[in-house]
């Protein structure tokens, strides 16, 4: 699962840009600062997401001049199968209008293209993964089920909504008995909630270590789920505990919206010990690891995004994550800002090259990889 063909207009600096990228390999994207190199990664994780991992003001995407951006991909799919790709397309409008095609016809949301579209990105802002809030893991577990389980989805969305409406009834003080009918809503929801993220966890943590094993052995690493409130306890009991501490407040305490990963090396908080390089590849492992429960669990081969790969990373560093990169046997993306990043790694899986100036982006035949500026 890959891309063959990547068409963008108007997104960022890049005007008009169409490649042929390989669907199962390395491509390798290379130029100077503000080539738009990011951009490119930005737009397939757009046609992926419908939003940028750059910014959140939908109009900052759109090229300055423009009215409305617009991505085109082919996903190469089983060539057992009959058709060898599905065509994608999103477009984007100034005014915030968002259209998505699948196959030619227009899908409903933009979920749709994300099943056909898994993206995994490694950039310069994923150690908020470790660094960062509860919210940046339980968002990491929940992309994985979104592509494990048709009923996370449905599960996570009747949980915020009985959230929501717990939450809506605590601030307006409603009677006892009114907030128990919210409450018993909210512990339906949770538990099966909270048992997809467990038995997902139960999956990953042995891939995370085996991924850490190759980037970065530790001794002594702890990790553990924590569901949101005291693990030995049951939700209703602590709801039950908590309720007048939860009228006060106006919001509900506990429950899997405080979900969280606790990541510990010689019982001290990972992201306390580890330098700023040791984090990037800590983060690249629980990416690759997520990656691989995708393939195993999910049959989905997610696309890995890898911007300035050189960044935060010795060479040795690199050496493993490109090593284990390829043997994911899924479509990267790589980019760096010289073209002999890759120079004496050994890449068992097709490569090819790009070079970006000005918004342009070229292909690189292999005599042309030696391009000096
Ligand atoms: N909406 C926009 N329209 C046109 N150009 C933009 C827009 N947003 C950013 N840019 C420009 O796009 C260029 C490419 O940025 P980027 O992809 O981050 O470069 P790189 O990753 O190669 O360093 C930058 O020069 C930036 O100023
Ligand atoms: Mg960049």
């Amino acid at each position: 699962m890959g891309l063959n063909l990547l068409d963008i207009s108007e997104f960022r600096n890049l005007a008009s840009v169409k490649l042929y990228p390989i669907a199962k390999g390395f491509n390798f994207i290379c130029g100077q600062n503000g080539s738009g190199k990011t951009s490119l990664l930005e737009a397939i994780y757009y046609l992926s997401l419908g939003r940028s991992f750059r910014s959140f003001q939908i109009d900052r995407v759109i090229r300055y001049s423009a009215n409305k951006l617009s991505i085109f991909g082919h996903v190469s799919i089983d060539p057992a199968q009959l058709v060898s790709h599905i065509p994608l397309g999103l477009e984007r409008h100034r005014d915030g209008k968002i259209k998505f095609r699948i196959n030619g016809e227009e899908a409903n949301s933009i979920t749709e293209l994300a099943s056909l579209l898994p993206v995994q990105l490694i950039d310069s802002n994923c150690h908020h993964l470790l660094d960062s809030g509860p919210v940046f893991r339980r968002k990491y577990l929940d992309f994985g089920l979104f592509y494990q389980t048709k009923d996370f989805l449905q599960a996570w969305r009747h949980y915020e909504r009985a959230l929501k409406q717990r939450n809506a009834a605590l601030r307006s003080h409603v009677s006892r008995k009114e907030i128990d009918i919210w409450t018993n809503e909210l512990i339906h929801s949770a538990q099966l909630l909270d048992q997809l993220r467990c038995g997902y966890v139960d999956l990953l943590i042995p891939l995370l270590i085996n991924a850490l094993t190759e980037l970065l052995p530790l001794t002594d690493l702890k990790i553990t789920y924590l569901k949101g409130w005291e693990n030995s306890k049951s939700f209703g009991e602590i709801l039950h505990k908590t309720v007048e501490r939860d009228y006060q407040l106006g919001y509900t305490q506990f429950g899997p919206h405080k979900a969280d990963l606790r990541i510990l090396i010689n019982d001290i908080p990972a992201k306390d010990i580890l330098s700023r390089g040791q984090q990037k590849l800590f983060v690249c492992a629980m990416i690759l690891a997520r990656g691989t429960l995708l393939q195993s669990h999910a049959n989905k081969t997610p696309i890995y995004l890898v911007d300035d790969l050189p960044s935060e990373l010795d060479v040795v560093s690199r050496s493993s994550l490109i090593r284990l990169l390829s043997k994911q046997k899924a479509q990267v993306f790589v980019t760096a800002t010289e073209n002999n990043v890759l120079d004496g790694f050994s890449i068992n899986i097709p490569t090819k090259m790009f070079h970006v100036e000005h918004g342009h982006v070229n292909e690189m035949n292999a005599s042309e990889t030696e391009y000096k500026e």
